[in-house]
């Protein structure tokens, strides 16, 4: 019996249809990846994009001054801030200790920062405790619907209230 000189036995060579076959199977799944990449980007613009937090906006209103009698002083752990009306003047202190960043607590002589011990007075100049600056005042100003609004990425001297 003659011996292959290749060896083994010799196949048929790939017809057409098989590599048709294999480059049809590469194209689809390049386009089901291609597919899916285009999808998720999408749904993540659609509907993760409008949910994503960077963190809480700088710039927010509050509601009317009427919501803030006089004589009040109304911490808002979450926006960080203490509004405080004196008669028809609005100002906003903030409520995070310059210590550490904890949210400090309205006490009777002040702020408190329940800490570390940290204590300001009522326009937050620090009293006592490891506080090393007083607490920031904001910029508030009233925006066109008649709302309060506070601006924290704008701090303005101590004693700079808005008249109402
Ligand atoms: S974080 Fe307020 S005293 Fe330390």
């Amino acid at each position: 019996m003659a011996a292959d000189p290749k060896g083994g036995h010799a196949h048929a060579p790939a017809g057409a249809s098989g590599v048709n076959r294999r480059s049809l199977l590469g194209w689809l799944s390049g386009f089901g990846l291609l597919g899916s990449a285009v999808l998720s980007a999408f749904s993540n613009l659609i509907f993760i994009k409008p949910r994503a937090t960077y963190g809480q906006p700088q710039r927010f209103s509050l509601g009317k001054p009427e919501e803030f009698p006089p004589g009040t002083r109304i911490s808002m752990d979450t926006r960080r801030v203490c509004v405080v009306r004196e008669g028809n003047k609005i100002a906003a202190i903030s409520t995070t200790c310059t210590h550490l960043g904890c949210i400090v607590g309205v006490s009777d002589t002040g702020f408190a920062c329940p800490c570390h011990g940290s204590r300001f007075d009522q326009d937050g100049n620090v009293t006592g405790g490891p506080a090393p600056k007083p607490l920031p005042w904001f910029k508030v100003t009233l925006a066109p619907n008649g709302e309060i609004e506070i601006d924290k990425d704008s701090e303005v001297d101590p004693g700079s209230y808005l008249t109402v």
